[in-house]
């Protein structure tokens, strides 16, 4: 049955920023097809065509895409959206009047089956690729190379810069080594960054004339798989060896030597309680294991030699913390507190020397005939080592605590009110127990109360015997 005089003609809406293109194609269509077509509308911007195609549902919209106003992305969103037949032509003035025609079409299921019999479509970066040349195989090999290439240069070059201090103990290998493969990784991880990123740029840049979009990926199930269990692989490998290595640092040698660590504001002290030797040096023999067993007078330290590599924060409290240092490297170094601790913090360094096991016990020696039969010599020294000078100065005046000159037998006022002579009972008590008497003037709370159990007697007889000296 012939229905075409019945048939209803295809409503057409024209979309042009030029209003002589669009009278003209208004013109075209009525002499050329007559009552076949009618104009429904004449749009001169993107809003306008947009609320048209809504409104209207026209047949055929034809789209002059040369003006910038009526942006074709827009227009092909709201054509994707849709429903219902409908077909865009996107003419171009410019490029000879050529057109490209979507065409959106409502079909039975038998129909659209026999689309999909269409031998595949070739995805248009495939297209670009088969053109230059580049299979996706082949530019994966040469990135590859490149990577390999970039990487051993950035590690040749890292190698060139000294990143480390000198590897001075046992444990600073064991460090040491996990450094090299944190600078292998770091090489490698940047070169395959940087080269894909600059590859893409080169491969995957948009062509002259190239208008269309780029493919359209639906999730790849072996990539995210891949993409999750290779790092968790990577991340747990890499936690095995870094727990192995830290094993090693902490290794224990029973034949270790030990030496109490104390730390204050501002100051380091160093012990060898077996040679009942106190030290403002770390001197230590090489190739022996030393255990270090540390605690705070005041506020957190750091014990920190970076030859060692090794560090261990330093609490105070009665809290002892603990490290063991094999050196193996003669020579002058020097600890650091890595903990902000106030003040002088910055300055709050002492040498460590490594010397070879004569030098140090001809060091020993020397240390313990210096210890003099004088408690008053002795009581000077501890006065230093244990931090006092600090806060008590020898030449009168006062500082945080009162000046220990002419303090003996003076005359004392307290915060109480009270007068009492300065004797024996009074300062020894006044070192265990800092609270109990406070001089008029001074702040109490500031003194550390364990002076009573760092100190044997002896050696808070001897701090007592220096104070009678400083007449
Ligand atoms: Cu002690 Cu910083």
């Amino acid at each position: 049955m012939d229905n075409s005089e019945n048939i209803q003609p295809r409503r057409v809406l024209i979309a042009s920023a030029n209003p002589l293109f669009s009278r003209g194609l208004q013109k075209l269509f009525q002499e050329k097809w007559g009552g076949k077509a009618e104009i429904i509308g004449i749009t001169a911007n993107l809003a306008d065509t947009i609320k048209a195609m809504e409104k209207h549902s026209p047949d055929l919209v034809v789209v002059d895409y040369d003006d910038k106003t009526i942006n074709r992305t827009n227009i092909l969103n709201e054509f994707v959206e849709g429903e219902g037949p409908m077909q865009i032509i996107l003419v171009s003035l410019k490029g000879n009047g050529s057109a490209v025609v979507y065409d959106r079409q409502t079909l039975t299921p038998t129909q659209a089956g026999d689309l999909l019999d269409i031998p595949q479509l070739q995805p248009s970066l495939q297209k670009i690729g088969r053109l230059s040349g580049w299979t996706n195989r082949r530019r994966f090999a040469l990135a590859a190379a490149i990577v390999l290439a970039v990487s051993t240069l950035v590690l040749f070059l890292m190698s060139r810069v000294r990143l480390l201090p000198v590897e001075a103990s046992q444990q600073a290998g064991v460090v040491d080594r996990l450094f090299r493969f944190h600078f292998g990784a770091i090489a490698f991880l940047w070169s395959l960054i940087i080269v894909f990123m600059i590859l893409s740029i080169i491969f995957f840049r948009r062509r002259k004339g190239d208008e269309g979009d780029g493919v359209h990926r639906r999730g790849n199930n072996r990539l995210e798989i891949a993409w999750t269990i290779v790092p968790l692989i990577t991340v747990l490998a890499i936690s095995t060896f870094g727990a192995s290595n830290l094993a090693q640092t902490l290794v224990k040698d029973p034949q270790a030597m030990v030496v109490n660590v104390t730390a204050g504001q501002w100051y380091w002290s160093f012990e060898y309680p077996k040679a009942g030797v106190t030290s403002q040096t770390l001197n230590l023999p090489v190739n022996r294991q030393v255990l270090l067993r540390m605690t705070s007078r005041d506020v957190i330290h750091s014990f920190w030699v970076p030859e060692f590599r090794v560090k261990q924060d330093i609490l105070p409290g009665d809290m002892v913390r603990e490290l063991r240092i094999t050196p193996t490297l003669q020579g002058t170094y020097k600890v650091r507190c890595a903990e902000m601790c106030g003040a002088s913090h910055a300055y709050m360094e002492s040498p460590v020397i490594v010397m070879d096991q004569a030098a140090f016990d001809a060091w020993i020696q020397e240390q313990v005939s210096a210890v003099t039969a004088d408690p008053g010599e002795r009581g000077a020294k501890l006065a230093q080592v244990n931090g006092c000078i600090g806060c008590h100065s020898s030449d009168g005046k006062d500082g945080v605590g009162p000046t220990w000159k002419s303090l003996f037998g003076s005359q004392v006022s307290l915060a109480s009110g009270e007068t009492l002579t300065a004797d024996e009972a009074y300062i020894h008590e006044s070192i265990v127990d800092p609270a109990a008497k406070v001089s008029a003037g001074f702040q109490p709370g500031l003194m550390p109360t364990n002076y009573g159990k760092i100190l044997t007697e002896q050696q808070i007889g001897d701090l007592i015997a220096y104070i009678q000296s400083l007449k």
